[in-house]
């Protein structure tokens, strides 16, 4: 649980961390950071748009786990794309967060279209040099937005590209044009979003190593590589999340996995975005 990579930046990131993505603000989020941090997660991912930061700083603190030991990611929403305003944005973040530092900030879209998105990518670098924040990336970029923000020689590359990823959305393009860049994937909504998660050749993988299809699923991101992000609001699942470090797919089961998809978005799809 431990396990990390290296980004582009320098820094190091858990390879899972706890999405908090429709995770109500207050003692739910508290609850789902605290039984994670406690199960020995050391990355927790939100977002502005989510509105759990203050609680997930609260839960931070409440751990009584060193801040630097924890690496959070937040994001920059749509509506404070801008030069200006990104900056704007990422300090409220932080003072909601109740942090004095950001480990990873993200513009969330490439959808507020390529001018406000190159600005905000200026303001991160910004950040970055003003120690707000230690790395930064992108999300929901497909290949055309990635290609434009590295056409545009910034100083500072993008660390990361966080999408949606599971069997039935491998987005195999994006995935090698993020890697040949060195922008390491990061696999949001890695269950489906619980949409498929009664998938009968999943759960026939997951008896063979008697795990359940969740944790199949989250072993299959690993083992490409990929930073995972399950989400859970329940403190069992939140825990078998993390209970994937004592088996290993097959080479065979992941080809299985592999060839499941179906391009099946569960939420909105902003990498075809203009
Ligand atoms: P809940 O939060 O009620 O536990 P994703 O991370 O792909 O977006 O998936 C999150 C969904 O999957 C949520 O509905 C979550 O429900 C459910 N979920 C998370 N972990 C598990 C698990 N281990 N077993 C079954 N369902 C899970």
């Amino acid at each position: 649980l431990q396990s990390t990579r290296l980004l582009s930046s320098g820094a190091k990131i858990p390879l899972i961390g706890l999405g908090t993505y429709l995770i109500e603000p207050g003692k739910q989020t508290e609850d789902a950071v605290l039984w994670a941090l406690h199960a020995g997660y050391r990355h927790i991912d939100t977002a502005s748009l989510y509105r759990n930061e203050a609680s997930v700083g609260n839960a931070i603190r409440q751990s009584g786990i060193p801040r630097e030991k924890i690496f959070v990611t937040t994001k920059l929403f749509n509506n404070d794309h801008g030069y200006d305003k990104a900056l704007a944005a990422c300090n409220l973040s932080l003072q909601k967060l109740g942090l004095d530092y950001i480990d990873l900030y993200l513009i969330h879209s490439p959808k507020p279209g390529p001018e406000l998105r190159a600005e905000s990518w200026k303001a991160l670098e910004t950040l970055v040099e003003q120690g707000k924040v230690k790395s930064i990336g992108v999300s929901n970029y497909g290949v055309a937005h990635l290609k434009e923000l590295l056409a545009s020689n910034p100083r500072i590359k993008p660390a990361v590209n966080q999408v949606e990823i599971h069997p039935w959305l491998t987005r195999n393009d994006i995935v090698k044009y993020s890697e040949e860049h060195g922008i390491a994937i990061e696999a949001y909504s890695p269950l489906s979003h619980g949409r498929r998660l009664q998938d009968p050749t999943v759960i026939k993988i997951g008896e063979q190593y008697n795990k359940s299809a969740a944790q199949v699923l989250i072993r299959w991101s690993l083992q490409r590589g990929h930073v995972v992000l399950p989400k859970s609001i329940h403190k069992e699942r939140i825990e078998q999340n993390a209970d994937v470090y004592d088996f290993e797919l097959s080479e065979e089961d992941v080809k299985i996995l592999d060839h499941l998809n179906d391009n099946f978005v569960s939420g909105w799809d902003p990498t075809v975005s203009k």
